[in-house]
């Protein structure tokens, strides 16, 4: 089973013509509330697909709870792990110009409660892949790999948002999944130079000694697992709204290791799922199933 240990967020998004620029206003053309956050969408995406997901992080007391609860529940992903704190619900200020690209602002809010000790023994007896990103206290996160370790789950980080985590946490995963953006705070991070992605992922990858996945937008992606570099591309698209297309990469990426696929297979997977992500409005709105993921291997 694959868990999610992250975040639960309520996003509501701007549509709007060109980002605004520090100091300015602008109109936005539409507006939409949906699912999202980080962990959320990864956990949904997986299940998309098919895969056996248990979620675990927190909601607020309100109302907005109940968007992140009724879209695990319709996409099949357990909740049993998922706790309600006082407090508001995490919530995404996401604006979307007319290319797809976004900038998102985000208030933790509940995720800030999230704990390792809410993985029960129950939970750790049926995880076999463990699956967490940057949007809930870090030390927990650093507890969770670590306890990923102790227990010989594999454990996947998605370093996104970009924040240097322990190096001693770092070290024990299995696989790191950063952005261009993430994999550049790494190498200063590591004190690491490179003239390319892959010179720095290979130098990275080594130094930590685990497996390092750099997902590099309409490119596709790179996998650096020991002496093997592997790329997958990702589809040519017109893209509606990038958000979410990380993480349904990350979530497609993890499902397909869970059920013991190669990298390369999980890798060309993730990429499709990326690229399908984008063509809708909202995080969650165009996750593929496993047979629209087909259509396209
Ligand atoms: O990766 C996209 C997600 O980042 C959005 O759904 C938003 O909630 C933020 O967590």
């Amino acid at each position: 089973m694959l868990t999610v240990f992250g975040s639960i967020i309520v996003d509501t998004i701007f549509s709007v013509p060109t980002l605004p620029r520090p100091g300015e206003t602008v109109l936005a053309d539409a507006l939409f509330v949906g699912p999202g956050g980080k962990g959320a969408n990864q956990a949904v995406a997986a299940a998309k697909i098919g895969a056996e997901v248990a979620m675990v992080g927190s909601v607020g007391s309100d109302a907005m709870a109940q968007i992140s609860i009724q879209a695990f529940e319709g996409a099949g992903v357990g909740v049993s792990g998922v706790q309600a704190v006082a407090g508001p619900t995490g919530s995404a200020a996401v604006m979307v110009d007319a290319g797809g690209a976004n900038a998102i602002c985000v208030a933790p809010a509940a995720n800030r409660q999230t704990v390792a000790m809410q993985m029960t023994d129950a939970v750790w007896d049926r995880t076999t892949t463990l699956l967490m990103q940057m949007e809930v206290p870090f030390g927990e996160i650093e507890a969770a790999i670590a306890e990923a370790r102790r227990r010989g789950v594999r454990s996947i980080l998605n370093l996104a948002p970009a924040a240097p985590l322990g190096l001693e946490a770092l070290k024990a995963l299995d696989i790191l999944i950063v952005n261009e953006v993430e994999l550049a705070m790494l190498a200063s991070q590591l004190r690491l130079n490179g003239d390319s992605h892959e010179a720095i992922a290979r130098a990275a990858a080594s130094v930590l000694g685990i497996t390092l996945v750099v997902t590099l937008g309409e490119t596709g992606a790179l996998c650096v697992s020991g002496d093997k570099v592997l790329t997958a591309p990702a589809l040519a698209i017109d893209p509606v709204d990038t958000t979410g297309a990380g993480d349904a990469f990350c979530g497609v990426f993890a499902a397909a290791l869970d059920v013991d696929l190669c990298l390369e297979d999980a890798l060309a997977r993730g990429c499709i799922a990326g690229s399908l992500a984008c063509l809708k409005t909202g995080a969650q709105e165009c996750l593929p199933t496993a047979d629209a993921l087909r259509k396209y291997l």
